[in-house]
């Protein structure tokens, strides 16, 4: 018998370690062969760990699987795959959340052991990498800028012109580099690309490589992420042994090597130019632009900077042609956004699906609502500088264009519900305190603003001067978004002034609580 326990993060962190060893505990006390395969996770995080088992019409599903779950599972017919326990799920493929979406760039997640290389060519990995190897370069650069593909961790700036920049500067040494920083909140797509998909993201950067005249990558990797570390070095050792990385990619004569670095923690080195800093081995202080990276990147040199999930498209786009991938989508958001439903949230998880839908469709469709059984009030898109957005903003299509038509960010496709229980002005305070901390303190706006920004959130509640108070809040964001270096300070106004906007009765003098 065959069964799949997940062995990513999300997966591990909820017991699936200890539901593997009593599975196989249970299967030798039954005299039962089993074969314990660890995948990466469907991105189902709700009901992790998943449990499934082989059957002639395909996998059947078990979830959420606790250790103490197991025996009962085993007594109930797990190993003969019968599904008369309330824990049976039915097909895999059928589970309504999976069944509705749209998976391109996570077509393979939690279905493939993530290190084997058989698995991933099986499931038609690294043939875009072939048809990459058959093409000059500037036909690949043309091919992703068919698929409309925009950058994935935020600012959506069209891939395929990010490359042509890059391939067009004078041969010499180019590097790709890999923004694997993910540090917004409530965000976890590229953690689960590295984790369960690691060959998807190799093969996309070495597509990068090539297309621009690069031979060498860096994934600057957050050293929160141990497990994805330790899952990209072994398949990136697995990948040059197998001719797919190194001097002579798959006899070709061309080049493309890889190395994983660890960043340290600091939110702002996701930013582009204080990553390559960090990466300089400097302090991760954000640099001027221009010169843009793409010209004068790291240590100098044309760089491409990418996100792990505009990367990770790029197999499927070379693989299935840039028409394809752009056929889906809305407007100028082609293709597909990796959406991450995250905070107070009956089922978080991971939701690709093409552009277009709306917010009221994920929170409540896939989501189902709040974890609390309270009512939806606010959700913040797009990490800890997006806006908070309020019911009335929840039925508009999801698109780059459409988002920020009403002040919206995108960003890289997080999704964090709250319920009505949550404190807005405490909120509108935590995004000037983020700031504060995280600030690389090299423009004033920024480094002296969201100081600022606190104490004036901090008299407003207090009751202090109320409306003068209000004013100079109105004035200091305006100030950061039109003085700040990056978008550090300049979107950290975002969720202030949507509470000022849409959550004004949050904003107003704390009620004072008494015993
Ligand atoms: P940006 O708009 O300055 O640049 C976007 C990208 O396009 C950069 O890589 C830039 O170098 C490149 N670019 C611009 N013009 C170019 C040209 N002519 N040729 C070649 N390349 C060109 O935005 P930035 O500051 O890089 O990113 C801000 C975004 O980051 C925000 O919108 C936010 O959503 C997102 N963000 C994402 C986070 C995450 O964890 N994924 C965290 C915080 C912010
Ligand atoms: Fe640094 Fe903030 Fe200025 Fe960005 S906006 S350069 S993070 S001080």
């Amino acid at each position: 018998v065959t069964v799949y326990v997940p062995r990513d993060t999300t997966a591990l962190a909820l017991g699936a370690d200890r539901v593997a060893t009593r599975l196989e505990r249970g299967a030798k006390a039954r005299n039962v062969d089993i074969n314990i395969v660890r995948n990466g996770s469907r991105g189902l995080f709700y009901l992790e760990p998943l449990v499934e088992i082989d059957t002639p019409e395909g996998r059947i599903a078990f979830g959420p699987v606790t250790p103490k779950d197991v025996d009962s599972l085993i007594e109930a017919g797990l190993f003969e795959a019968r599904q008369d326990h309330p824990l049976s799920l039915g097909l895999t493929e059928e589970i309504d959340y999976l069944k509705r979406q749209q998976r391109l760039t996570f077509s393979r997640i939690g279905i493939t052991d993530p290190v084997s290389i058989e698995d991933y060519t099986a499931l038609r990995g690294f043939e875009g990498l072939k048809k990459t190897l058959a093409l000059d370069s500037q036909a690949v650069v043309d091919e992703v800028k068919t698929s409309g593909l925009r950058g994935r961790g935020g600012a959506a700036f069209p891939t395929g012109i990010k490359w042509q920049t890059v391939h067009d500067q004078p041969p010499g040494q180019k590097y790709v580099v890999c923004n694997a920083d993910e540090g917004d909140s409530g965000t976890f797509a590229d953690r689960l690309v590295m984790e369960c998909d690691p060959y998807l993201l190799i093969e996309g950067m070495t597509i990068a490589g090539l297309a621009v005249g690069a031979d060498q990558g860096y994934i600057y990797l957050r050293s929160e992420y141990p497990l994805a570390h330790a899952i990209l070095d072994e398949a990136i050792e697995r990948a040059v042994n197998a001719g797919y990385l190194g001097d002579n990619i798959q006899g070709s004569g061309r080049a493309f090597h890889l190395e994983v670095r660890l960043g340290a923690g600091a939110y702002i080195c996701g930013e582009e130019t204080s990553l390559l800093e960090s990466l300089e081995g400097k302090r991760g202080l954000v640099r001027a632009k221009p010169p843009l990276p793409a010209i004068e990147g790291l240590f100098g040199r044309p760089t491409v900077v990418n996100n792990v999930l505009s990367l990770a498209a790029v197999p499927f786009i070379m693989d299935q042609g840039g028409q394809t991938y752009a056929d889906y989508g809305l407007g100028r958001s082609r293709g597909t956004l990796a959406i991450q439903l995250a905070g107070n949230v009956k089922r978080g998880g991971l939701v690709e699906l093409a552009f277009g839908t709306s917010l009221r469709e994920l929170m409540e469709g896939f989501g189902g609502g709040t974890l609390s059984g309270r009512a939806l009030k606010a959700v913040q898109v797009g990490g800890p500088l997006g806006a908070y957005l309020p019911e009335s903003q929840w039925d508009h299509p999801v698109d780059y264009e459409g988002f920020a038509a009403f002040g919206g960010v995108v960003g890289h496709g997080g999704v964090v519900m709250f319920d009505d229980s949550v404190d807005m002005g405490d909120q509108a305070r935590f995004a000037m305190e983020f700031c504060s901390v995280e600030s690389c303190g090299k423009c004033t706006p920024c480094r002296i603003g969201a100081v600022r920004g606190v104490e004036v959130i901090d008299r407003i509640r207090a009751g202090e001067s109320f409306e003068k108070n209000l004013a100079l809040l109105t004035d200091l964001c305006d100030t950061m978004v039109d003085g700040s270096l990056c978008a550090m300070g300049g979107m950290t106004p975002f969720p202030v002034q949507s509470v000022m906007q849409h959550f004004p009765d949050d904003l107003t003098p704390r009620k004072a609580v008494t015993a």
